[in-house]
């Protein structure tokens, strides 16, 4: 069965129930998220002309929250768009979605856009004021056969354009990839592009190699995930061997493991590329340390160390 998550509470309640609905923030204003709403005007909308944020939450606290807001400062400076709050508030804000929504095990989305000016017009609007959106959902832990047997993946080739590292709304490629993943009952779709990997469509990409981990550096063909800098360092700290570097697709198939990171998946063992079997077919030694480190971190993040 699912865990459960304490999802679609409110605080005001102070009872978990499941009948509550999930809450949803725009613009100032906290209201129920079915009745959350944007204009149609919304650059968001009309052009993808804004960014996000996937920030998880583990026991009712953001987990790595200062690096996520850092990351979405910088998206918002690359695309000329005003940051709309301070450091401070959007921790504020983090944490009043996290207790209006029940708290426990949670992913916390910002949205933030151009704004919505009086018309269509593809330059940037004069005085246009961002919109914000925050919203908050369950975040169930993989099930006890995800990481026993690991999931399955596949590759495709890397259509997105030359700014992967800003993290836009502008996810179109990454759907496509992951819907042709989902098609094949797959859980990701790892990306390639003349030859190197790059990243998956919703994750970054480890493989290991021998003795070494490597994953694609830092630079304009991937997200600088979040995920991927805690556990570079929780293996860095374990003494394990890592490389930044690239990856090449052929090194790809001949991994000994390869593990997905993002604030959702952790860190995921994938045994399956293109229907071959990954290594010794079952989630790796080296993955199992990186986890058991990344377990270490998220509970000493939801102690509040
Ligand atoms: N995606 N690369 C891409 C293209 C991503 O969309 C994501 C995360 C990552 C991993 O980043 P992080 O470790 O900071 O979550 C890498 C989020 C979860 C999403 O779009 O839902």
């Amino acid at each position: 069965m699912a865990p459960d998550h304490g999802r679609g509470a409110t605080v005001d309640s102070g009872l978990l129930t499941k009948t509550a609905t999930a809450i949803a923030y725009v613009d100032g204003t906290f209201l129920p998220a079915a009745e959350a709403k944007v204009s149609v005007l919304d650059r968001g909308f009309l052009f993808a002309d804004g960014v996000y944020e996937v920030v998880p939450a583990y026991g009712g606290k953001a987990f790595a929250l200062k690096e996520h807001l850092a990351r979405l400062a910088r998206s918002l400076r690359e695309l000329q768009i005003a940051n709309p709050h301070a450091e401070a508030e959007w921790v504020a804000l983090a944490q009043q979605l996290v207790e209006r929504n029940g708290g426990g095990d949670c992913m916390i989305y910002f949205q933030v856009t151009r704004g919505a000016p009086e018309k269509r017009a593809h330059a940037f609007p004069a005085g246009a004021r961002p919109t914000v959106v925050g919203l908050c959902s369950a975040l169930p832990a993989p099930s006890e056969a995800t990481m026993r047997d690991g999931v399955s993946a596949i590759t495709r080739p890397d259509i997105r354009w030359g700014r992967c590292d800003i993290k836009s709304v502008a996810l179109l490629p990454n759907i496509l990839a992951t819907q042709a993943a989902a098609e094949q009952a797959c859980n990701e779709a790892i990306l390639h592009r003349d030859g190197r990997v790059t990243e998956g469509a919703s994750s970054n990409v480890f493989a290991v190699l021998g003795k070494s981990v490597v994953t694609p550096p830092k630079g304009p063909d991937i997200l600088s995930g979040i995920t991927r800098e805690v556990v570079l360092e929780a293996l860095r700290a374990a003494k394990v061997p890592v490389q930044e570097r690239r990856l090449m697709l052929n090194e790809l198939r001949s991994a000994d493991e390869i593990w997905l990171t993002s604030s959702t998946r952790e860190v995921l063992p994938v045994t399956k590329l293109d229907g071959d079997p990954v290594g010794s077919r079952k989630p790796g030694p080296v993955w199992k340390k990186a986890y058991a480190a990344f377990q270490e971190r998220k509970s000493v993040s939801s102690r509040g160390a």
